[in-house]
C-alpha cells in the first residue's frame, strides 16, 4: 500500500513537471500581458458552459436557493448581490420580486447578462458594478440582505479578504449563499489530475484553481451560522467534489 501511494506521488511530480513545461508558452503569453485577451474570449465561452452546468446542477441550485426568501425583511424587496456573476446563470433561481445587484471583474460579461436578465422578468436587475471581490468598497456596509457566489471562490485572488467583503456587505443575520468546485479528497485519481492538470485548467478557466480547499476559508470565515455540504456533482469525475450551503453573518 505505501509502495503504491508511493509510486503515485512520483507520478504526480512526474506528470505535473511535464504539464508545467508544456504550459511555458502560455505562461510567457501571460508574462507579457497577452493572455489578458483572453478576458474578451472567457464570457462567450462561458455563456455555454454554464447552460450545460446548470442543466446538470439544476436539482442543486434549485435547492441551494429555495431558502432565499427566508433572508427577506417584512415590507422590503429582497436584496441580492452577485459577486462574480459572469453571465447571469442564477437568475432564474431567484424568487419572485428581488433586486439583484451584479458585479464582476471583467465587464465583458455585460452582454450576456443582459440576455439572461430579459429571459428573467421574474425580478428587478438594478445594475452592473464593475469590481473584484476583494475590494467592493462601492457598496456601504450592511447594505443587501444576500450575497452570492458560485463557481467564483476558486477563480478570486484571496478567498480570505473576498470572505471579508462579503461579510461587511451583508447586512446583520444576512446569509451568504455558495457553491464551488473544491480539490478533491488526497490519494484518489481525481486529487491526482486535479494537480497534475491545474495549470491548464489555470489558462483555459480564466485564473480557475482548482486545487483549493475553500471549505477551510469558509469554517474561518466568521459566520454565526455555517450550513456546508460537501457532495459530489453529477460532473465529469474531476469536476464531481463541490460545496454548498449558506453562511448566516
Ligand atoms: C466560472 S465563472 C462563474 C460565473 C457565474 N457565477 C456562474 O456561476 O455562472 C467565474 C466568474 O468569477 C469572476 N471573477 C474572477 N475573479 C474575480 C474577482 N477577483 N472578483 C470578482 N469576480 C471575479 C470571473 O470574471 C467570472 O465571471
Ligand atoms: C489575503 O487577505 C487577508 C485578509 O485581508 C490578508 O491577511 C492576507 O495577507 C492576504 N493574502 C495575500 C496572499 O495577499
Amino acid at each position: 500500500m505505501v509502495t503504491f501511494w508511493f509510486q503515485m506521488s512520483f507520478l504526480m511530480t512526474f506528470c505535473t513537471l511535464v504539464v508545467r513545461v508544456l504550459c511555458v508558452p502560455l505562461n510567457l503569453l501571460e508574462a507579457v500581458g497577452l493572455y489578458k485577451l483572453y478576458k474578451h474570449v472567457a464570457p462567450f465561452c462561458l455563456y455555454r458552459v454554464s447552460k450545460l452546468y446548470n442543466k446538470k446542477m439544476h436539482e442543486r441550485k434549485k435547492e441551494l436557493f429555495a431558502c432565499l426568501s427566508e433572508f427577506k425583511q417584512p415590507g422590503q424587496q429582497l436584496t441580492i448581490l452577485e459577486v462574480g456573476c459572469g453571465t447571469g446563470s442564477n437568475f432564474r433561481f431567484y424568487p419572485a420580486g428581488c433586486k439583484v445587484i451584479c458585479t464582476d471583474n471583467n465587464v465583458h460579461y455585460v452582454k450576456y447578462l443582459q440576455r439572461n436578465m430579459l429571459e428573467n422578468p421574474h425580478m428587478t436587475y438594478e445594475k452592473f458594478v464593475e469590481v473584484s471581490a476583494e475590494d467592493m468598497r462601492s457598496f456601504e456596509d450592511g447594505c443587501v440582505d444576500v450575497v452570492v457566489c458560485t463557481l467564483v471562490l476558486c477563480s478570486v485572488d484571496n478567498v480570505s479578504q473576498s470572505l471579508r467583503e462579503v461579510r461587511r456587505v451583508l447586512r446583520p443575520r444576512g446569509a451568504f449563499f455558495f457553491l464551488e468546485h473544491v480539490v478533491a479528497e488526497p490519494s484518489t485519481w481525481t486529487y491526482f489530475f486535479q494537480h497534475v492538470l491545474k495549470p491548464v485548467c489555470y489558462y483555459i478557466g480564466d485564473g480557475c484553481q482548482v486545487t483549493r480547499a475553500t471549505w477551510k476559508h469558509l469554517e474561518s470565515a466568521g459566520f454565526s451560522d455555517l450550513k456546508l455540504r460537501h457532495m459530489k456533482a453529477p460532473l465529469i469525475f474531476f469536476n464531481k467534489p463541490h460545496i454548498m450551503g449558506y453562511g448566516v453573518k
